[in-house]
């Protein structure tokens, strides 16, 4: 018979794996209150990024992936996550009330991927020059179909271009704003810190301060120009609506979508600069045709392993209810 110790356990195993779901810029926007067999997840605003994301849109895009993941480590021990989203209307903060109990007959399918939950990685290096065959992005597009987002391959020159050139736009506008490149400064910490875009610890106030005081949107834009183009598969995730409840969608959209692409021994990074600049987004809407964009991403082969990024403790983001 499992004791109380054993369910607060299992809880705080739920959650670490959750809290390894990837965010924007590696905040980690998220809260867990756990109260007996409930998990709260909860919107930490206080890790905004008001300039990149000031509607908090990609915010609740981090805190949908790690709530995939959270039900996946349920499904994964033998549980029947019950999600509620957005349950108190009382209270913007309270995104998912999710509560675990055993499942009667089988635990939901999508628990086979828990061992990729550890394996994901932002892999923002060149990918080996290896297509991406039909059948797996096939499979790509219904796992997020599942989860009620759409992910659409750019598969034509004409989209890719098209996209491409939108993301050296968007990257010439946020570099020109010096709020944006003081924010994504800022958000460059040593590893040790748990949280933020790592960077050696000796030079770390050097590359702050670059970032800070230079534009270098000609040359970021030029190279993710063609890395847009390059890329093995580059495709946009979107959702029939924009409110928060279709942001929480496309999260745990993405995070299936990358789990599975992993499980295929892809990875994935993002360009999603033509969406977070708010007057490129209807251009890139239409380029796709339909739906809101939420996220555009490149997937292929990695050349190499590359190292986990770190997090915050547990214990930073765990309360007790
Ligand atoms: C909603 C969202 C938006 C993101 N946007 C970008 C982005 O524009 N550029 C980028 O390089 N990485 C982006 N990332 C990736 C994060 O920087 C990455 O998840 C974080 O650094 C943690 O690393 P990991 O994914 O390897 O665990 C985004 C991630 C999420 C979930």
């Amino acid at each position: 018979m499992k004791t109380v110790g054993d369910a607060h356990g299992r809880t705080l195993e739920l959650i670490r794996q959750a809290i390894l779901a990837p965010s924007s810029h590696n905040t980690q926007p998220w809260l867990f209150r756990v109260c007996d067999a409930v998990i709260e997840l909860r919107a930490d605003r206080r890790r905004a990024l008001p300039v990149n994301d000031p509607d908090d849109r990609e915010l609740t895009v981090s805190c949908g992936c790690a709530l995939m993941n959270l039900r996946i480590a349920a499904a994964a021990s033998g549980f029947s996550p019950h999600v509620h989203l957005l349950p108190d209307a009382e209270d913007p903060e309270v995104l998912a009330r999710v509560t675990i109990t055993p499942a009667c007959g089988s635990p939901p399918p999508e628990g086979d991927l828990l061992e990729f939950i550890e394996k994901r990685r932002t892999y923002r290096k060149s990918f080996l020059p290896r297509k991406v065959g039909a059948a797996t992005v096939g499979s790509l597009v219904e796992a997020a179909r599942c989860e009620g987002a759409v992910l659409r391959p750019l598969l034509s020159v004409e989209e890719r271009q098209g996209a491409a050139r939108l993301v050296a736009e968007g990257d010439a506008a946020q570099w020109a704003d010096p709020r944006w490149r003081r924010e994504l400064a800022a958000w460059m910490r040593p590893r040790r810190r748990g949280d933020g875009l790592p960077v050696p610890t000796l030079t770390a106030p050097v590359v702050r301060a670059v970032v800070r005081l230079f534009n270098m949107g000609g040359g970021v834009g030029s190279k993710d120009q063609r890395v847009a183009e390059t890329s093995p598969l580059l495709a946009v995730l979107g959702t029939e609506g924009d409110t928060v409840r279709d942001w929480l969608t496309a999260g745990q959209a993405l995070q299936r979508v990358l789990l599975l692409a992993c499980r295929n021994g892809l990875q994935a990074s993002y360009l999603n600069q033509p969406i977070q600049v708010a007057a490129l987004r209807p251009k890139l809407q239409s380029v796709v045709g339909e739906g809101f964009p939420q996220i555009l991403m490149r997937l292929g082969y990695p050349v190499e392993a590359s190292p986990a990024v770190p997090r915050r403790s547990l214990e930073e983001v765990t309360q007790k209810g």
